[in-house]
């Protein structure tokens, strides 16, 4: 039987992370940040200066780019070629500029082929935009997370200000609308409500409300006994 996997899609801000992280450390899964990988190559792109119209250099640079996604405890970071970039593909010039990397689809497909490969060792809790309908069009549960955007943008600002990242409210609600609007328009992958995927809006939820809901979705009958990572 395949390992499995529990798939969340949504917005930016919908609160994907928080509560992927949870039921993962909750079930003994691998959490796995799919949107990290897509920040780590814009961040590489921006470092060496590569133009993001140039889309044969993107896809080379991609091809011979080492990602890692490492966690301790309830810790994860992100490594790229060796160094660690795990608060430095959160900014905003790597957000506003991550849309370009996605939207290539050679560069998806060597993304995708990395995601995969996760499930041949564990059970995952994979986030991302097109975890249901792309990477794993067979999870055993999938689940679309969404939120108003003003309370997306103040989760965002929160986030940004635990890491010591004073952000403007307003501001932060103009990026995250044309992000998602960028993401939900794009032609390859883009993020869509599939039907076989579980909405909930978390606008009015707290995290522990959303993580039992997720929680109380699964087929226990399927479930896998919780096993060392
Ligand atoms: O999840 P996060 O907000 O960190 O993702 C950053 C960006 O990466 C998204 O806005 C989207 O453009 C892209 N992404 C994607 N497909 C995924 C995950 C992220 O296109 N599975």
């Amino acid at each position: 039987m395949k390992n499995f996997v529990i798939a969340i899609d949504g917005p930016a801000g919908a609160g994907k992370s928080t509560v992927a992280k949870i039921i993962a450390s909750k079930l003994g899964f691998l959490y796995v940040d799919t949107g990290a990988m897509y920040r780590a190559l814009t961040l590489k792109a921006i470092k060496e200066h590569l133009p993001f119209a140039n889309e044969q250099k993107l896809i080379e640079m991609a091809r011979e780019t080492e990602i890692e996604l490492c966690q301790k405890d309830d810790k994860y970071g992100v490594i790229l070629d060796k160094k660690i970039v795990t608060d430095e593909i959160r900014t905003e010039e790597v957000s506003k500029a991550t849309h370009f990397i996605a939207s290539i689809l050679p560069i998806r497909e060597i993304l995708w082929k990395m995601q995969r490969g996760y499930r041949k060792k564990h059970n995952i809790v994979m986030e991302g935009r097109d975890i249901g309908s792309k990477v794993f069009p067979d999870a055993q549960l999938k689940v679309f997370l969404d939120a108003g955007v003003k309370e997306r943008a103040k989760r965002r600002y929160l986030q940004l200000k635990e890491m010591g990242v004073e952000g403007n409210i307003k501001e932060i609600e103009k990026e995250i609308e044309l992000r998602d609007r960028k993401d939900r328009q794009r032609s390859i992958s883009p993020l869509i409500k599939l039907p076989d995927a579980i909405y909930i809006d978390t606008t009015d939820l707290t995290i522990p409300q959303v993580v039992d809901k997720i929680l109380s979705l699964l087929p226990v009958e399927n479930l896998p006994a919780k096993t060392e990572k």
